[in-house]
């Protein structure tokens, strides 16, 4: 989703502005710009990649020191040139007299009273040349000036609601950079030489630049000069932040040997639950951070908060914590939890799960849960210094390590590890967790990287499975129990990037609708491991057959299904049990990684997709 970079310093900032945006791209965007004092306000701004705008860049000799970059992900208005940022404020009065370009801004999130203030605007006499909220906030500023940058923003931005992150510089004071946080993610960072200061709404944007970083908190304001910088709290009081020592991860960026960062991400999954089950040499609630033998023994119930793939590894959950930890679970999707009235109960042990720590829905839908008093909370998440993390009380910092592709796969069999320890802690603490079993279970998670590789083993025949997905427009997922949110994940995959239409099913709903869409057209992949429902699941399966649907199975080594006309079976090299799920899972990221390459989308920044989804 959107992307800031700022800086103040004494050299040409633009190479860094631009790398920087660079670094950010993963996010997914549709259009790009960078703005810098250089003698007043200049800008290049593109709907191309941000390589194209280097490019544009050096042709147009912008450099300066000072000065603003963005990668657009449109909310309002289309993407074009004229709705990317940075904005310029031109105005009042038809003619801009000399407040022409006064004011330069980059914004991420969503301002919701954009259509009132832009009407006042109006009224004053500015004229708007995009669609854009961020336009908005960038002639309020420059409506408020009068002579001070940080104290125009503190007033512009009391007159704003919604969530988001500024960025803005004015020519009139050529070496300050002002940035605001409210909702959206905004960090600061220390230069190392010359006194040059940097804003981006990621450390990653400044990886190589500094690995000082400051996170800038709900409400903050923050003024970036050489030498210096200021920050004042939501109540416009001075606050002291920690620096940080961030390692940025710019080591991750690189492809090494694979064609697509989600195909790395892959086959990097046994070395990152590896990661994320490390240093975990028996079940203790204080894996969780201290205090969580308290929570765990006064909560009765749990409630997942979370979107997507992460609301998808949440259903996995209920699963376990229902079975194994007897605890009563409720998965809500975020974006409808938020909204909606729900009865709170205060033994309820909140848990969020985020790749990101950002998502705007899930954070929304956390502070929802705490403001109605439910403030036993914890987070299952990749970002240790994301707001989520932050946010809650307890969590669980999953070691899936930087994830670039849009779609997510490490991210996803990481929160089964560290959803899955959550259970057995739980179920300990109840009592409901004896040593033999803790033993066993601790076994089968050292063994995951082992099976997971395996697992991957089998990319040349799901790469045959993909021949046939790559021209077909529709399939159908099943799967039952466990396998159910699997189904649901690996046809999130296929959708996000092949652009094929497809659908999940608990098995047993076929014939309640879905079977009157199966046809020698439809491909219907069966999630089939050998587990108490494997017989059901193999009458939902002639139900298929007998209306010529072509089953695509993934079985289990001993599940005595077989190959034969219609019916193609590729065989998982071992039953895991509860934990099957993190291995299924597998092959369907690779069979939706597989059909996108042969269709030759764009995988890793599929159309209309960001990674972090920052805004509502
Ligand atoms: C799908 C995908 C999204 C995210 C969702 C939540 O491949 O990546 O569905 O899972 O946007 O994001 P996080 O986990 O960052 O909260």
């Amino acid at each position: 989703m959107c992307g800031i970079v700022g800086a103040v310093s004494t050299r040409d900032i633009v190479p860094i502005l631009v790398q920087g945006l660079q670094r950010l791209e993963y996010r997914g965007y549709d259009s790009c710009g960078v703005a810098v004092y250089s003698d007043g306000l200049k800008r290049a701004r593109s709907t191309d990649r941000v390589a194209k705008l280097l490019e544009q860049v050096q042709q147009e000799s912008v450099t300066g020191t000072t000065g603003i970059a963005h990668t657009r992900w449109a909310t309002h208005g289309a993407p074009a040139v004229h709705n990317a940022h940075p904005h310029f404020s031109h105005g009042p009065g038809k003619d801009a007299g000399g407040k022409a370009g006064r004011i330069a801004i980059v914004h991420n999130g969503i301002i919701e009273n954009h259509e009132e203030l832009r009407a006042a605007l109006q009224r004053k006499g500015y004229h708007f040349a995009s669609q854009t909220d961020t336009e908005v906030i960038c002639h309020l500023i420059d409506s408020v000036y009068d002579g001070d940058l940080f104290e125009a923003v503190k007033e512009a931005s009391s007159q704003l609601h919604g969530a988001y992150a500024i960025a803005a510089f004015c020519k009139d004071e050529p070496h300050r950079v002002v940035g605001a946080r409210a909702g959206s993610p905004l960090i600061l960072g220390v230069g190392k030489e010359g006194g040059e200061n940097f804003l981006a709404s990621d450390a990653m944007a400044l990886a190589g630049v500094t690995d000082q970083i400051v996170y800038l908190e709900e409400g903050d304001l923050v003024d970036l000069q050489l030498g210096r910088y200021w920050i004042v709290d939501r109540s416009h009081k001075p606050a002291e932040r920690q620096v940080r020592t961030v390692q940025a991860h710019s080591g991750a960026a690189e492809l090494g040997p694979y064609r697509h960062y989600m195909q790395k991400e892959i086959f990097e999954q046994p070395r990152a639950v590896a990661d994320t089950l490390e240093g975990v040499q028996g079940i203790t609630p204080e894996l969780f951070g201290d205090g969580a033998h308290r929570v765990f023994k006064e909560v009765d119930s749990v409630l997942i908060l979370a979107c997507g793939t992460s609301y998808y590894s949440g259903c996995t959950a209920k699963y376990w914590l229902e079975s194994i930890a007897k605890i009563p679970t409720q998965v809500e999707i975020a974006s409808e939890y938020r909204y909606r009235d729900t009865v709170p109960h205060p033994g309820t042990l909140v848990v969020t799960i985020s790749q990101s720590g950002e998502t705007a829905d899930t954070l929304a839908a956390l502070r929802h849960a705490q403001s109605l008093g439910m403030n036993k909370t914890l987070t299952v998440c990749n970002v240790a210094t994301s707001a989520m993390v932050r946010e809650c009380k307890l969590a669980y910092i999953t070691r899936a390590g930087v994830e670039i592709g849009v779609a997510s796969t490490k991210a996803f069999t990481t929160q089964l590890a560290g959803l899955f320890l959550l259970t057995l802690a739980l179920a300990q603490v109840k009592g409901r967790l004896s040593e033999e079993q803790e033993a066993a279970h601790l076994k089968a998670m050292r063994h995951l990287p082992a099976a997971l590789a395996a697992v991957l083993a089998l990319e040349p025949q799901v790469i045959s499975w993909a021949e046939d997905f790559a021209n077909k427009e529709h399939a159908l997922f099943l799967g039952r129990g466990l396998h159910y949110p699997i189904a649901l994940e690996g046809a999130l995959k296929l959708k996000e990037i092949t652009y094929i239409h497809a659908e999940a099913y608990a098995a047993g709903e076929l014939k309640h609708g879905p079977l009157a869409l199966v046809t020698d057209e439809m491909p219907v992949v069966t999630v089939a491991p050998n587990d108490a429902l494997l017989e059901k699941l193999k009458s939902n399966m002639q139900e298929v057959r007998a209306r010529g649907g072509v089953l695509y199975v993934l079985a289990d080594a001993d599940s005595r299904i077989e190959s034969s006309d219609g019916i193609h079976v590729i065989r998982m090299p071992e039953h895991y049990g509860p934990l099957s799920p993190l291995l299924h899972v597998v092959p369907l990221q690779l069979l939706a990684y597989h059909t996108a390459c042969a269709r030759g989308t764009d995988v890793d920044k599929p159309r209309n997709l960001a990674k972090s989804v920052t805004v509502e």
